[in-house]
Order: C-alpha cells, then structure tokens, then sequence
C-alpha cells in the first residue's frame, strides 16, 4: 500500500519577526502566506504568542480572510488564546507550550501533568468544529495522554532530532527512533500524525519516508533560505526532498 500524501505547512511567523523588527508593516507575512500557497504549500502556520512577538491579532484576522488554504493557529492552551480561537474559528489549532523567556518553542506540551486542562481546552474547541492537534514529545507515555484527551491529530516535535543531526552528535540515531516508534504507536492509535520543528531539506527527506506521518510544518529553514533562493524557490526544493523522501528517493509528485 502507498503511503498518503504528505502536506506542507509553511509557519510564516518569522516574516512577522523581520516586520516587526522595524515596526510597520513591512514585509507582510500574509502576501508571505499567499506565495507560500502559490509555491506550493498545502496550509499555513501562524503562531500568535501571547507576547506578540511575530504575529500580530490582526495578521489572523488578515489570513483567514484572504488565504485559500486551511489555517492552522498555533496557540497556547490559555483562556485569551481559546476565546480567540473559538471567535476566528481556524481549521485547525495546534496546542503548544508557551514560556515567554524561550526563543522558539521548547520541548512538547506536557500532556501528562496538564492532561485535564489541555482536555478541557481542546473539547471546547473540538466543539467549535476546529481540527485540534497537540505537540508533544516523540513518546508513548505522551501519545497515550494525547488519546486520553481525545486529540484526533499529534504534531511530533523533531527538534532535538534535529538538532543532534545538525550537530552530527551520535544521539541522532536514537532520536529519530524514538520519533520513528512514535508515528507507529499514533496509527495504532488512530491519531493523525504530522510532525515539525527545526526540519530542513535532509531532515525532511528522511521524516518524509514514515508513512504514517501526513504533515510536515516548517517555518524558519524556509524563511532562512528564501533570503538567498526567494520563497518560491525554497518551497519548490523541499517539497522535491518531502516527494524523494515519500517515494523512496524517486522524487516525482
Ligand atoms: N510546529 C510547531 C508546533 C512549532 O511550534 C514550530 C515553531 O513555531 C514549527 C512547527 C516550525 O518550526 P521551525 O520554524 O523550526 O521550522
């Protein structure tokens, strides 16, 4: 049996941080969003922090006027982050942990310890018709807890696999098991399994060759590539290495 296609989600958060490294409105993430789409991109990321750093209320509000893909809003489990989510009604909303000291999102959700608020948080916007996605770490102990809170999709996070990749370190093996066994206890589970952080061409070729995972969102590679190659570029690249990947290293659609 072929595995399903994988989708792209490209996260534009970063085009906000360039804008608002000078205030203004330049450059504008949602004609960001729009190439991304243009380029290839099956949906588009957008993280609104509750400090605001990158994307901005009125950048949601932008996007899910103009953009012909599905939105998924990455949110903190908090009250505002729910109300806003519930009021913008996304396709889907991806539950992240949030500190305000971090410079991207570190780790999973701690799904474990605060199981009964994060089922809380994710039935009421179940309730609303949004796709609710937990990001949690690679672990079986984590998927459980997904499962008990009645997550239809997982987001893995691949970060510290990334990170020993990038570092060369001897952890890569083991990391990228234990993210491997995780997609596989996802599907026995009958949880959809996307996957992202900190993925670029290689790490997204490799990823692209588990079956069971169905999506990859990835943000700040791209951002850093389309400054050399353009956006279209980039986008046009990684989804070639995500097709070789799939198709064993054919390539193809
Ligand atoms: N998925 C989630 C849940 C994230 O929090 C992030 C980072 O905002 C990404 C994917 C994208 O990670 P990166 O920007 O490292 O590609």
């Amino acid at each position: 049996m072929s595995a399903p296609r994988l989708r792209l989600g490209v996260n534009i958060d970063h085009i906000a941080t360039v804008r608002n490294a000078r205030g203004g409105a330049l450059p504008d993430p949602v004609r960001g969003a729009l190439l991304a789409i243009e380029s290839g991109a099956d949906g588009i990321t957008a993280h609104l922090r509750e400090d605001r750093r990158h994307i901005r209320d009125e950048d949601i509000r932008r996007l899910m006027a103009i953009i012909s893909k599905p939105l998924n809003f990455e949110m903190a489990a908090t009250e505002e982050m729910v109300g806003i989510a519930l009021a913008t009604k996304p396709h889907a909303a991806c539950l992240v942990p949030e500190k305000r000291t971090e410079r991207t999102t570190e780790g999973g959700l701690d799904v474990i310890g605060g199981h009964d608020h994060i089922r809380e948080a994710t039935t009421r916007l179940k309730a609303a018709g949004i796709r609710v996605s937990l990001f949690i770490e690679p672990s079986i102990a984590a998927l459980e807890a997904a499962r008990s809170i009645g997550a239809p999709v997982v987001e893995l996070h691949t970060g510290a696999w990334c990170e020993a990749v990038m570092e060369g370190s001897n952890d890569a093996p083991r990391e990228f098991e234990r993210i491997q066994l995780a997609a596989t206890k996802a599907a026995a589970l009958g949880i959809e399994c996307h996957a992202g952080h900190g993925l670029d061409y290689e790490t997204a070729r490799i990823i692209a060759a588990l079956p069971q995972v169905v999506e990859l969102n990835i943000g700040h590679f791209l951002m850093g590539e389309a400054l050399f190659v353009g956006l279209p570029e980039a986008i046009r690249t990684m989804r070639e290495a995500m097709n070789e990947g799939r198709n064993g290293g054919l390539g193809g659609a």
